[in-house]
């Protein structure tokens, strides 16, 4: 049985390797890709969406979502990490397909109601797409089966500051509404992606593979991976939102603990995720009615690892 997925992205490099993976994967049926801004302008990121179903030779539809943060003007992009195209400068022609849908926010309520407790959302950019939907209707939260999440941080600091997640602080005030709602949700979180390596050999495997998304992502992954060698040293990258994607269909390889995540809209802290633990006795309870959420603290990385290259090997075309 295929298991309905909406795709919420801001394509980034890391996030075709996930939308690759959630597209080609059997028991998954996802029934729409959603853009958000991110890690380049919307009108990219949308653009993007459309050369990656495109590559992966997939028959979905792209909605086009929000263009800024709910609150915020938007920041800076990061070029230097995903390039100016947000697919490492490959410079891919204009995509022919690109259609005027309905707006994502609209398209993600729409199938909610078509299909109540149904729907899993996977997002891995900024979350102002969804708490669009949250703001829109909010009882919504009632019929959305699942939302997973890229985005935050427990113990393992930030990657855009010294305490934020990017996705987070991207759109601070949009997590702090998702996380506050009654949706089920499970954060996969920097915890757990920063302990899940994509190396330059997994990358050459991939490109070995008789398909051609795999020399598509192999082309795509060199700017990302010369920044990782340029700034931090390593040899491969980070697999944040492929993670999640894996995390929604292999939660097994995971350990998950239970709380309330708050979302800190401060200068300083910015994004900061602070998380009140169920398990664990605080002397400053906390008094809110928030739902506990699935926060993945810890990850089998190899297994992470190994399920992306089995579904590479064996559906992506
Ligand atoms: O912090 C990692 C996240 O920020 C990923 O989703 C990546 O694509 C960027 O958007
Ligand atoms: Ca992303």
């Amino acid at each position: 049985m295929s298991i309905k997925v909406i795709f919420d992205t801001d394509p980034g490099i890391d996030d075709a390797f996930a939308l690759f993976y959630a597209l080609s994967h059997p028991e998954v049926e996802v029934i729409g890709i959603t853009t958000v801004f991110g890690n380049v302008p919307i009108d990219i990121s949308t653009n993007n969406a459309y050369i990656l179903i495109e590559k992966s030779e997939s028959n979905i539809q792209v909605f086009k979502g929000a263009s800024k943060p709910l609150l915020r003007p938007n920041g800076n992009f990061p070029y230097f990490i995903h390039g100016d195209d947000g697919l490492g400068n490959i410079n891919h022609a204009r995509p022919e397909n690109i259609k005027d849908n309905i707006e994502a926010s609209d398209f993600i309520i729409d199938r909610a109601y078509r299909y109540p407790r149904e729907i899993n959302i996977i997002a891995v950019g900024p979350l102002t797409n969804i708490a669009n939907v949250i703001n829109k209707d909010p009882k919504i939260v009632e019929i959305i089966k699942s939302i997973t999440i890229m985005g935050g941080s427990w113990f393992a600091g930030g990657n855009i500051s010294p305490v934020a997640e990017a996705n987070i602080y991207n759109d601070p005030e949009a997590a702090e509404i998702v996380f506050k709602s009654k949706i089920p949700i499970t954060m996969i979180g920097l915890d757990v992606t920063h302990k899940v390596f994509l190396t330059a050999s997994h990358i050459k495997y991939l490109a070995s593979l008789k398909n051609n998304s795999g020399k598509f992502l192999q082309d795509i992954s060199s700017f990302y991976v010369k920044f990782y060698k340029e700034t931090k040293n390593m040899n491969g990258c980070y697999f944040h939102d492929a993670t999640a994607a894996i995390a929604f269909t292999n939660p097994e390889f995971f350990i998950f603990k239970k709380g309330k995540v708050f979302v800190s809209q401060d200068r300083l802290t910015r994004g900061q995720t602070v998380i009140f633990e169920s398990e664990k006795f605080h002397e400053t309870p906390i008094d809110d009615e928030r739902k506990n959420i699935n926060i993945a603290k810890k990850v089998q990385s190899k297994k992470v690892i190994n399920k992306f290259l089995e579904i590479a090997e064996k559906y992506m075309k």
